[in-house]
């Protein structure tokens, strides 16, 4: 058997993700939740004003790409390409995790190449909470950062993944908590706590809040299912974790339960919602429950595999998609479609209610919302 070094996984990971069925088992019950519809916005389609501030910079809309790819020429390739749409267009992006980077430094430019063609967008850093346990601290992290000249550091959670992965190490001990809150307070960039796909819980939320933490991206079920790219992975090299990878296939926290969940645990948190984010009307409804931009990973991959222009194309309508929503829910600002009426129904409703947040908890949350 060859092998397995981090870039080709790397590679086997997007050809999966691009190729094999990696979404729709499971749904980011975005689909019960309806925001209000309003027969006199009070205000033209012009009007509408869909930037925000994310990480000290303005980005014209609610969006970034969340971290994918780096470590090969191919895929440093996809990170150029994504940069520069995104600046634009005036959004942000993460790179994938930077871990080939600090152990192979000719590898450095396939992610330094982000910002070189974004100078002006928000760009996030990752790392792998393993890593933390595997010796990681300040400095791997401060590379990672200086790197790219990065605005933040993503930390990316994958318990799942790990299980399931045929060579995984889930290895998830407090440790990881105690080193982070150390970093993050020397460090001069925020960090981002990020899930992969599984969704951020209460618990985990609440834990990394009262540590000081301000900073989330949920990364929910229903989008890409890192547990199923291992059981493709699995099923490629007849491992015998094939099968209980198919059977956790819908394991994790829906993205709309994972996001009502985060912003519940932290009031005044940075919240990006993502996982199965699919277009502008799915991120208008992420924002609406409570966070405060959207987040894609798969789809911006798929589009920019057939060139900029595809993706240009799919961020233009997602960003269409997004003022759609605000004009006709009455919000002429992003903070106003944080607390337009809503409707929740369905199992999001009794998923809520059997982790103990009433509606009206989550409407007087949402109120206070700046
Ligand atoms: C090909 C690919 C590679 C990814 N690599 C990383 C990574 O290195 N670090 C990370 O934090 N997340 C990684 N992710 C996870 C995404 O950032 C995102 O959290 C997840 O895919 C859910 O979003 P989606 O449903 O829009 O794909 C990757 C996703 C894809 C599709």
């Amino acid at each position: 058997m060859p092998e397995i070094t981090i870039s080709n996984r790397k590679i086997e990971h997007v050809e999966i993700c691009l190729y094999e069925k990696v979404e729709g088992y499971t749904s980011t019950l975005l689909e019960n939740v309806r925001l209000v519809h309003q027969s006199l916005p009070g205000f033209s389609l012009s009007d509408v004003d869909t930037s925000v501030m994310f990480l000290k910079k303005r980005m014209s809309a609610p969006i970034i790409v969340t971290g994918m790819t780096g470590g090969t020429p191919e895929l440093g390739r996809l990170n150029g390409l994504i940069a520069e749409v995104v600046e634009e267009f005036g959004l942000g992006m993460g790179v994938g995790s930077q871990r080939i980077a600090i152990e192979k430094k000719e590898t450095r430019e396939t992610f330094s190449i982000a910002r070189k063609l974004a100078p002006s967008a928000p760009i996030i850093a990752n790392i792998g909470a393993p890593q933390l346990m595997k010796g990681y601290g300040i400095k791997e992290i401060e590379e990672a950062v200086n790197m790219i000249e990065a605005d933040a550091v993503a930390i990316h959670f994958n318990p799942a993944q790990e299980v399931f992965q045929p060579e995984g190490e889930p290895d998830y001990s407090m440790e990881i908590l105690y080193k982070l809150k150390d970093i993050s307070r020397n460090l001069g960039v925020p960090v981002i706590i990020k899930e992969t796909g599984s969704g951020l819980s209460m618990e985990v939320v609440s834990l990394f809040y009262s540590n000081g933490f301000r900073y989330f991206d949920v990364s929910g079920q229903g989008g890409t299912s890192w547990i199923s790219v291992e059981m493709f992975r699995g099923e490629r090299k007849n491992n015998w974790k094939t099968e209980s990878a198919r059977l956790f296939s819908d394991w994790g926290n829906p993205t709309a339960a994972s996001i009502v969940e985060t912003r519940i645990s932290a009031p005044d948190a940075y919240i990006i919602g993502s996982g199965g984010i699919r277009n502008g009307l799915d991120a208008a409804k992420a924002i609406a429950l409570g966070a405060d931009i959207g987040g894609f990973a798969l789809p911006v991959l798929k589009a920019v595999m057939s060139g900029k222009d595809s993706l240009r194309e799919f961020l233009k309508k997602s960003i269409f998609e997004i003022k759609a929503a605000m004009f006709l829910s009455g919000s002429k600002t992003v903070s106003d479609l944080a607390k337009a009426p809503l409707v929740i129904t369905g199992e999001l409703k009794d998923w809520l209610e059997s982790r103990g947040i009433s509606l009206s908890t989550l409407e007087s949350v949402r109120k206070r919302r700046k």
